[in-house]
């Protein structure tokens, strides 16, 4: 029997990472070998022709699942039946740009993108958000959706996670395979809190076989955070590749499940657990199963832990206050 294509809908498609993330997801690997899909490119107008290249390139792979490529301007349409949309296309900070402001431009992208989400995309509509600040873009999004059900839009923290996972294989000496049970709490930004204390290297607690707070406090937390913009400096461009191959990774484990025994990390809406204030777009441990997710509950939360998942709550309440003052939300 042949499938019916999945609509995956690809904002800032001519982008660094829409050019790393393309070919991945017409190859199978956001849906599964056996899932066809049809790819629809939203863009800016100047975006259009760079797009345009990226789909010929697509179609001269010949792809055997990719059904199809529409490359769109105009919200309305690139969001018409998706099924599965990346927001990737944001607004960068640039010199001299203070944060208010910044959320201020990501709002004029996330705000009709979230209207046009809920007039014209499918019913079962899965989002993710890439582009910065991308948990209250995605908080933005979601707001201006009223008819999607709230849990449908996330927020990508699954490259911290990833990132964490290497860091702490690294230090241990430990296949990052045999790393289970990580989570990144709070906000994808310098704030969050990748958490090691309910996670496990080959069925041991990672907290004890690291059994270094110093390293804990002082190395793996800073450098898991600032990740993102050590890789700026050293590239001279935000990570691309590895946040393309992490946005795979969380609709992959939406859609398919998280392993037995596992968890990952998702930005998602809180239902107030483990005090993350109901609403907020925020990090949390989660186990996927049949296209949802649900949060981890009933971990232990040490006051190591407490105090950081809480400074960056404060920050995510702190931006989503400042969008509603602009009356984004
Ligand atoms: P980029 O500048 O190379 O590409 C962005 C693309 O978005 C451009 O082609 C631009 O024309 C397009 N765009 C802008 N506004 C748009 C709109 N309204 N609709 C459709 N397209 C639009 O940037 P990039 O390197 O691809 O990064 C994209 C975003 O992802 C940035 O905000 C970056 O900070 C963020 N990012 C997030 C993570 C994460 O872990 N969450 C990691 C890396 C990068
Ligand atoms: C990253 O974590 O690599 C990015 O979010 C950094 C950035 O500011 O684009």
């Amino acid at each position: 029997m042949t499938r019916t294509p999945v609509n995956v809908t690809v904002t800032g498609a001519a982008g660094q990472i829409g050019y790393a993330l393309l070919f991945r997801i017409a190859s199978g690997h956001l849906l599964g070998a056996d899932v066809p899909v049809k790819l629809r490119l939203l863009e800016i107008p100047q975006g259009m022709k760079a797009a345009e290249g990226t789909a010929m390139e697509l179609d001269d792979c010949a792809f055997p699942l990719l059904a199809g490529i529409d490359i769109f301007d105009d919200p309305n349409k690139g969001f018409e039946g998706a099924n599965v949309a990346l927001l990737v296309g944001a607004r960068p900070r640039t010199k001299g740009m203070e944060r208010g402001d910044l959320l201020a431009a990501n709002g004029g992208i996330f705000k009709p993108q979230g209207q046009a989400i809920n007039a014209h995309a499918a019913d079962d509509i899965k989002v993710l958000v890439v582009g910065n600040p991308a948990n209250t873009n995605a908080l933005i999004a979601q707001a201006a959706a009223p008819d999607v059900p709230a849990e449908r839009f996330t927020a990508m923290t699954r490259l911290d996670h990833n990132r964490a996972i290497s860091q702490l294989a690294a230090k241990t000496g430990a296949a990052v395979s045999d790393i289970k049970r990580l989570t990144i709490w709070g906000n994808h930004s310098a704030t969050q809190y990748p958490d090691i204390f309910h996670a496990e290297i080959a069925g041991k607690n990672a907290a004890e076989v690291v059994n270094d707070q110093v390293w804990l406090a002082d190395t793996f937390i800073p450098t898991v955070a600032k990740r993102g913009a050590a890789i700026i400096e050293a590239r001279g461009a935000s990570s691309a590749a590895s946040a393309a191959n992490a946005a795979i990774d969380h609709v992959h484990t939406w859609v398919n499940g998280t392993a037995e025994g596992d968890w990952t990390s998702m930005g998602i809406p809180s239902d107030g657990s483990y005090g993350v204030p109901e609403g907020l777009i925020s990090s949390f441990p989660v186990t996927c199963k049949d296209g949802k997710y649900e949060i981890v509950q009933g971990l232990d939360v040490n006051e190591f832990s407490r105090t950081r998942i809480d400074a960056s709550v404060q920050e995510l309440s702190e931006e989503r206050d400042a969008v509603r003052e602009l009356g984004l939300i």
